[in-house]
């Protein structure tokens, strides 16, 4: 059973693989927090929350337990509330009646649910026949308003994985507004000392790893760009000082959520901690009406008790299983070559046909249209509403064109920009009003583009049409789905003036519902995600986009941390990677081939450069990788993946990938700067100890334990950006 009640305790327990949850209501009606870690026999954990006799500045709650004090604002509180006695960061705030924030939760009913219901218009992780999880739905109440927040908490049988969210319902008498309504609230009361790791970046250098001890206060990790974000990704973790990637306690927490988030964690004097995550509550608010609710977003929370490699493991298994979906979840998926950094915006058919014609020579499945296909289109000006296709460009049509690069054996795949608008439209001189916007203040551009109101229903119903027109059009087996500038002066003309706040939330919803429109009609059709690169990385694309940009750095080097960064919590098989051309265009530092080809591999793999243009060797290279790619596929796209060297703290860098039945790895390191007469060993892990595994190259063989002990040892000379792939199979 994955969720216990104990009754005369009213005790909580929630088994998620080897972890566990337990939490507790108290006679007081306050639902508290026990415990969240590695499992532990007993249930009845009351006995780890202290009371105190004299708290000054720590108002006591309305009742005591035991004659003790019990205040809010010491105590482990499971979803802490606002103006009510708890001064820590509160997961919700309700505005009401009488216009104050004040909120206060009590306990009033529970149920046990075999399963995961799903969350109304929002993403979520699912389960698959035979997953085995229980759901716990608290609901408590707020009397004052009338409020009721029902608290949902999935634990999964086999994996250390609860998931969480609330949904907010206003059975009182009187509309009220949502201030704050977070996903996940975790209070840690041990008084251990965590570090907070989390993802940084900005424009070309996403997914940075940071960690950094946690200080006295509060630290924000958000986003308020309208989108995840380069920024900030919606991931953190928290772990013990000693915590390393094979040992030690580690807690990530992903949202689910493409829009604004934030992540807040508090340390008070007392060193206890408590980290909520959720939507971010700067620029929102909602307007709940009498009789309607609000479902928050969901957060995964993960615990590991042996280090940060196995929480990204969970991770990964997690995302691959129960939240990628559709045909292209199981299916393999095509290489592709996408001519964006062989043409920019400077082509036509011919030049895509020869692209093409070069590209499947050499093994390449689909050719990918980018940017620049449509009418009035002028380098990164104009263009994007109307989605016509440019026929000085493409002089056979899309039609045209998509026939002939399928006659070449490859599928064809083409660029859209769906969610903005340029002002030289037809669509923009017939809806002005369908632009973000507030009142007749500047309309701000970005990348010389506006953003549509995608909360508006008619707004979502055009871009759907045309979408399917230019798929019914032809052979598209593929769209990539850009976003390139982050969302300024966010109003909607739809929406009354108490309900403007809502847009930021109301737009990300409109985003889900036409991709999910997308999904059921075209359910064989490859999305890849997109923001200006990894601008939009995040859990909740990856639900309708099984592959994402992962960055528009095709740096060798760069995509090292790039990739190594966002590997702490998604799978390689969300992560496309491609080979570019050298020097590359972002950073104009030249990589050999085989490194470009080595890094690439540990994503979703392709190219973006012309083909045409190697060498011979070169394109001898290409079939390699092309071999490799599909001998390898599984093992990438469903295995295992370990950090070995991080590339953020040497100077040189390694992974490995395990197969699901440990017959077969890969393991890829790179040198950012060769020392003179450096001497290399690669300790792989995750094999089987006790299996013999043979290098393909050198043909040697040894055992599992051998290699994962006493190592590799790299007998080459390496360049700067020297690397080397090993395949390791296993033999009797
Ligand atoms: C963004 C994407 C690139 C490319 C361009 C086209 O920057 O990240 O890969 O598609 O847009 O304009």
């Amino acid at each position: 059973m994955a969720v216990k009640f104990i009754e005369d305790k009213k005790i909580f327990r929630l088994d998620a693989g080897s972890s566990v949850y337990v939490m507790q209501v108290r006679e007081n009606g306050y639902l508290q927090h026990l415990y969240y870690g590695e499992s532990v026999k007993d249930d009845d954990l009351e006995y780890v929350v202290s009371y105190y006799n004299w708290t000054p500045f720590h108002p006591k709650a309305y009742d005591s337990v035991n004659n003790k004090i019990f205040s809010t604002d010491i105590q482990p509180m499971e979803y802490s509330v606002n103006g009510t006695g708890d001064f820590r960061v509160s997961a919700l705030s309700i505005n009401s009646v009488c216009g104050s924030n004040a909120t206060e939760l009590k306990y009033k009913s529970h149920k046990i649910i075999d399963g995961k219901p799903k969350l109304e218009g929002l993403p979520a992780t699912y389960l698959n026949e035979g997953d085995k999880a229980q759901t716990l739905e608290i609901t408590m109440t707020d009397q004052f308003s009338g409020v009721e927040v029902k608290l949902y908490y999935t634990a999964f049988d086999s994996l250390n994985v609860i998931t969480r969210h609330s949904v907010i319902q206003n059975n009182g008498n009187e509309s009220v507004f949502i201030n704050r309504a977070m996903s996940t609230c975790l209070d840690f009361y041990n008084c251990e000392d965590y570090d907070i790791i989390h993802l940084y970046g900005k424009w070309a250098k996403e997914r940075q790893i940071e960690r950094t001890p946690l200080l006295h206060g509060i630290t924000n990790i958000s986003s308020k760009r309208g989108s995840s974000s380069h920024y900030h990704n919606p991931f953190v973790a928290l772990c013990n000082k000693t915590t390393i990637e094979d040992s030690g306690n580690v807690y990530g927490v992903n949202l689910i959520y493409s829009g604004n988030f934030a992540a807040e964690a508090e340390v008070q004097a007392d060193e206890s901690i408590r980290l909520i995550m959720g939507i971010n509550p700067i620029d929102f608010s909602w307007k709940l009406e009498v009789g309607q609710s609000f479902t928050t977003p969901e957060a995964v929370m993960v615990f590991s008790a042996n280090g940060i490699g196995e929480m990204s493991r969970t991770y990964h298994k997690l995302y691959n299983k129960n939240l990628c979906r559709g045909y292209w979840k199981d299916n393999k998926r095509p290489i592709l070559i996408n001519n964006w950094e062989a043409t920019y915006f400077d082509f036509d058919d011919e030049k895509l046909e020869k692209i093409a014609k070069g590209a499947s020579e050499l093994g390449i499945e689909m050719l990918v249209m980018d940017d620049g296909w449509f009418t009035n289109r002028i380098g990164e000006f104009g263009g994007l509403g109307d989605w016509e296709v440019d026929t000085s460009k493409l002089k056979e049509g899309l039609s045209g064109l998509c026939k002939k690069i399928n006659a070449l054996g490859m599928k064809f795949g083409i660029w859209f920009e769906p969610e903005m608008v340029a002002s030289n439209t037809k669509l923009y001189a017939e809806h002005p009003d369908w632009i973000l916007h507030v009142g007749n203040r500047t309309r701000n551009l970005d990348r010389n583009q506006m953003v549509l109101d995608l909360s508006r229903n008619e707004v979502r119903d055009y871009l759907f049409q045309k979408i399917s027109s230019i798929l019914s059009n032809a052979n598209i087996s593929y769209i990539k789905w850009d976003f390139n500038r982050n969302l300024t002066e966010v109003g909607s003309a739809a929406l009354p003036r108490d309900r403007q706040l809502e847009t930021f939330h109301r737009y990300v919803l409109g985003l889900y519902e036409l991709l999910e429109r997308l999904h059921n009609a075209y359910p064989k059709l490859l999305l890849e995600g997109c923001s200006g690169g990894g601008g939009r990385f995040d859990p909740a694309m990856l639900y309708y986009s099984p592959q994402i940009w992962t960055s528009d750095n095709t740096d060798a080097l760069d995509r090292c941390k790039i990739q190594y960064g966002s590997s702490l919590c998604y799978p390689a098989s969300m992560t496309s990677a491609h080979v570019s051309a050298s020097p590359c265009h972002q950073t104009h530092r030249a990589s050999s081939f085989e490194t470009r080809g080595n890094v690439a591999m540990a994503g979703s793999f392709g190219y973006e450069l012309d083909l045409n243009l190697l060498c011979e060797e070169e394109k001898e290279i290409v079939k390699k990788q092309v071999k490799q790619y599909h001998e390898f596929y599984n093992c990438i796209h469903y295995g295992d993946y370990y950090r070995l060297v991080s590339p953020f703290e040497n100077n040189y860098c390694a992974w490995n990938f395990v197969s699901e039945s440990k017959d077969e790895a890969i393991i890829v390191f790179v040198v950012n700067r060769d020392g003179i007469c450096s001497r290399y060993f690669i300790k792989p892990k995750g094999l089987d100890p006790n299996k013999k595994y043979k290098d393909e190259e050198t043909g040697k063989v040894y055992y599992g334990d051998t290699l994962m002990r006493c190592g590799i040892k790299l007998n080459k000379q390496f360049n700067d950006l020297g690397s080397i792939l090993i395949h390791l199979k296993s033999v009797d």
